[in-house]
């Protein structure tokens, strides 16, 4: 799976289903739950993300998302299937920078602490190894997010060492397609 722009590359807008959840691409009929989403100050908190600040900005954030037609992948949102209700994201992000694939996650406060994340992320790293092709995914992580922390660990991702962005310390954790869990 090619990671530079391809026009012969596949584009995974549809993700993988899981138990509870669906993962597709976020169109601009989603904006309100993005905006409730990425303008909630509690989800915010350890983003280091700016929050949105209007309906309009979440159709432009949608809109101007790029990576489904670049590299093929992107995070995806989390459809609650007994609902319908788009209540998070989840999926793998090429961070050019960085040169590595980061799996990413966000739920909506109200879906905390039912293991939500926990599905999703292990879906995410399924896909990866298994569709993609990856070696190792990462994730990155602020080590003040306790619960972020703990789905990293219950999906069998490795405290990997730390880095500095933006002048502040950042966890980066690991998994290799032999070990996911
Ligand atoms: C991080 C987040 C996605 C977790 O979602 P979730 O659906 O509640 O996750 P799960 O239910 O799968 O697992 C959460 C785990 O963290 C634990 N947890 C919750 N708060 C915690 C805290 N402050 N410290 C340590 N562990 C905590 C829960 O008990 C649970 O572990 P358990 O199953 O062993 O009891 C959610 O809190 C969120 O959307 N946060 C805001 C966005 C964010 O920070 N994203 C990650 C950026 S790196």
């Amino acid at each position: 799976m090619p990671k530079e722009p391809d026009n012969a590359m596949l584009s995974y807008r549809t993700g993988p289903e899981t138990e509870r959840l669906r993962h597709r691409a976020f169109t601009v009929d989603d904006a309100e739950a993005f905006f409730a989403l990425n303008s909630h100050e509690e989800v915010m908190r350890f983003t280091g993300e700016a929050r949105l600040a209007s309906l309009e900005a979440a159709r432009e954030a949608i809109r101007d998302y790029p990576d489904f037609d670049t590299v093929g992948y992107g995070r995806w949102a989390c459809v609650l299937k007994e609902t319908g209700a788009v209540i998070g994201f989840c999926g793998l992000k090429y961070l050019p920078d960085l040169e590595v694939v980061d799996v990413g996650y966000r739920f909506l406060p109200e879906y905390w602490g039912c293991g939500l994340a926990t599905e999703a992320c292990r879906a995410s790293l399924a896909f990866g190894f298994e569709t993609l092709g990856l070696r190792s995914i990462f994730a990155f992580v602020l080590p003040g997010n306790g619960a972020s922390i703990r789905v990293l660990e219950k999906v069998g991702m490795r405290a990997d060492g730390d880095l500095l962005f933006d002048g502040e310390r950042v966890l980066r954790y690991v998994s290799t397609s032999s070990e996911t869990s």
